[in-house]
């Protein structure tokens, strides 16, 4: 794996652009600069995310000690979100899927660099993408279990999201998480994403998730109403 440079936009967690020995392009954050909590946020963040149909990059880890560090596939010609895109957003119900994901990892952090828009065949097709979950309470399990059902109250949320149009995959995702609350797979997720990171609080952590879970379509309208209240 090789580094190469920032990546070109302000950014909080010093992404690199890297590149692996088989030659793809990567965004890599290093736990040396993030701390363990973003990685263990983005590594379950992203096994959630496709169980609920989320678009997201391919993810992945590589490194170990300060250099332990989650990898986002690289996805060539993104934009970032703008409002007057919204017309051209050809897959709404996976948009509204990642609202769900927030209200239940307790992402406040989606802001309009965190959703990127990809072109595919021509300029008014665009691909809706989610990205950087690293802020998301789930990563500090000690203040998620604290949380109970709430969700993000003043997101950083990106304005402008056709929020009416995401509510039908917003709660088609929430069924999904519903579906996964209380599994062996939710269960191994979980492991998983804690032993990355070696934290050792994998069944408080699970319990926590999964009984948000469990509420999802509680926790997707009482987030969609925030939302909604945005301008
Ligand atoms: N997989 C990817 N493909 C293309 N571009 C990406 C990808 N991941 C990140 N980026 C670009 O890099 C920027 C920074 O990445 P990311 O949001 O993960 O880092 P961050 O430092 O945690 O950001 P923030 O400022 O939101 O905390 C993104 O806004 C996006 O422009
Ligand atoms: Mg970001």
């Amino acid at each position: 794996m090789s580094d190469h440079g920032p990546v070109d936009v302000d950014h909080s967690s010093e992404a690199v652009f890297a590149i692996d020995g088989d030659g793809r392009r990567w965004v890599r954050k290093k736990m040396l600069f993030t701390g363990w909590q973003p990685i263990l946020a983005e590594s379950l963040g992203w096994l959630i995310s496709r169980e609920i149909g989320v678009r997201a990059p391919v993810g992945a880890v590589c490194g170990s000690g300060d250099e332990l560090s989650w990898l986002s596939a690289y996805v060539p010609h993104a934009l970032h979100w703008q409002r007057n895109y919204v017309h051209f957003v050809r897959n709404i119900d996976e948009f509204g899927a990642m609202l769900t994901l927030d209200a239940l990892l307790y992402n406040a952090d989606r802001h309009a660099k965190n959703i990127l828009l990809v072109p595919e065949q021509g300029e008014e097709e665009l691909i809706a993408w989610s990205i950087d979950v690293g802020n998301a309470l789930v990563g500090h399990p000690q203040d998620f279990m604290e949380l109970g059902l709430r969700v993000p109250e003043k997101p950083n949320s990106a304005r402008g999201l056709p929020i009416d149009l995401m509510r039908v995959g917003a709660f088609a995702a929430a069924q999904q998480a519903s579906k996964l609350a209380g599994t062996p797979r939710l269960e191994r997720y979980v492991a998983e994403a804690c032993a990355i990171v070696g934290e050792g609080t994998a069944p408080l952590l699970l319990e926590a998730i999964s009984r948000r879970m469990e509420r999802a379509g509680d926790l997707v309208e009482e987030y969609l109403k925030i939302l909604e209240g945005f301008p």
